[in-house]
């Protein structure tokens, strides 16, 4: 996985054209809830929920308030931003359009000997 991770970050980091885009992957925030922001596993979706939504969870984490059995791995990943980086993070989070790559999932599928369908 750590292997996609890189291949798929390395033009990201290129482009990086905003903040909280080089935020979100400096911090490497993307290793959890993946390259789009989609959510993978136990790390929830992010891309495309509201701000003010996005950014009182942050709160919440930065508080150490968690929602779920595995969420205290987010929290000192939330204490990494501060104030002002957190409301960015939020408004950015909060503009990304629902266009996953599905095709990496497959891929990692097709190695465990899943055919899927
Ligand atoms: C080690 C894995 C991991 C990393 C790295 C990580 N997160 Fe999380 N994140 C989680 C998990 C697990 C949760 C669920 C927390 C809970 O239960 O409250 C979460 C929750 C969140 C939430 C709240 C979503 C919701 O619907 O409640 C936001 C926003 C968030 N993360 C943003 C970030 C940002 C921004 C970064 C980078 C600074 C980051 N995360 C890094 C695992 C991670």
């Amino acid at each position: 996985m750590k292997q996609f991770v890189l291949i798929f970050s390395f033009p990201l980091i290129l482009l990086a054209s905003n903040d909280a885009e080089t935020l979100y992957l400096k911090n490497a925030c993307n290793s959890c809830h993946g390259m789009y922001a989609e959510g993978m596993g136990a790390s929830p979706r992010l891309q495309g929920l509201r701000e003010d939504v996005l950014l009182r969870r942050l709160k919440d984490l930065q508080q150490g308030k968690t929602r779920t059995a595995f969420g205290s791995v987010m929290i000192s990943f939330a204490k990494s931003l501060d104030e002002d980086q957190t409301i960015e993070m939020a408004k950015y989070l909060s503009t990304l359009k629902t266009n996953v790559n599905e095709d990496r999932y497959e891929i990692e599928y097709d190695s465990a000997g899943d055919g899927g369908s």
